[in-house]
């Protein structure tokens, strides 16, 4: 199956899904994998302004192919729909010859954002650890699993999955996976756990492990550079290989063609 879609997407804002999805590229790059990447935030333009840098580092760092698609500018909802669409499809069709395909969405709903969830093969949904960010995933009245109801967007991922089975396409694999977690443990996170596990079952996804909140994820920004991007001879710190190993018990967890999970 190639390319392999791997789509970021929570329509909240400020949850990781660029800082995941260039840390993602990035790993597939040093992994060998030719690697196409898709901005369709091209108002905020956080992954395209992450990888300018990059491509401005001094330590030469390897870059993916990467597209902007930029929202339709037609007022008409029809054409601007078919104008999306257009786009979209041609930005895919130009990265068709790279092993993976990482799309990074906004924090709202777009017709463009609903479109490219349809192509996922992974949909990775970065979610912070408060309760009212499981919003997301249904909508909350009181915290009785039992009550709660899928959110718009869990509509929106099971509509897609939908089209996808009715076109003969393979399951959308969704995951969520928790980020900028509070290192002490607190009960909150105790409770948040239960229910996203009871969640897990009952609209159908997965649940990774999740990454800490860790000062050296919004220091990299500037430098283009990547928790994997180190020159040779550097210390790491402590945080350092602790960012490094979540990111790789994510990629384990994905189960991502072609990439066997560390021994
Ligand atoms: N684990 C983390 N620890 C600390 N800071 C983090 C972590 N993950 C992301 N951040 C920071 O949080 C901010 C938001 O992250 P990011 O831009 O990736 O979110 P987003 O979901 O793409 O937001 P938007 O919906 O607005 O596009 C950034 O400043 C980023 O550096
Ligand atoms: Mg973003």
């Amino acid at each position: 199956m190639r390319p392999y879609v791997i789509v970021f997407g929570n329509e909240k804002g400020g949850t990781g899904k660029s800082t995941l999805a260039v840390h993602l590229s990035v790993y597939l790059l040093h992994a060998g994998f030719s690697v196409g990447t898709v901005d369709i935030d091209a108002r905020q333009g956080t992954l395209t302004q992450y990888l300018e840098h990059r491509s401005k580092s001094p330590l030469h760092l390897k870059l993916p192919e990467h597209v902007i698609v930029h929202k339709s500018t037609f007022e008409n909802k029809a054409d601007a729909i078919a104008d999306d669409s257009k786009r979209f499809n041609e930005a895919m069709e130009k990265l068709s010859g790279c092993d993976y395909i990482v799309i990074d969405t906004p924090g709202n709903d777009t017709f463009l954002s609903q479109f490219a969830h349809s192509f996922a093969n992974t949909l990775v949904t970065p979610l912070n650890e408060s309760f009212i960010d499981l919003d997301v995933l249904v909508k909350v009245s009181g915290n009785d699993i039992k009550t709660m109801r899928p959110s718009i967007y869990a509509e929106m991922v099971w509509n897609q999955r939908k089209e996808r089975a009715k076109n003969g396409l393979k399951p959308i694999d969704w995951i969520v996976v928790r980020n900028r977690l509070n290192t002490l443990y607190s009960k909150n996170r105790g409770d948040i756990n239960v229910v996203l596990e009871a969640l897990s079952k009952r609209i159908g996804f997965r649940l990774g492990a999740g990454f800490c909140e860790r000062v050296i994820f919004r220091e990299l920004f500037l430098s283009g550079s990547t928790l994997l991007d180190v020159p040779q001879g550097q210390q790491l710190s402590l945080s350092h290989v602790s960012a490094r190993q979540e990111l790789r018990e994510l990629i384990d967890f994905m189960k991502l063609p072609g990439i066997a999970a560390a021994a």
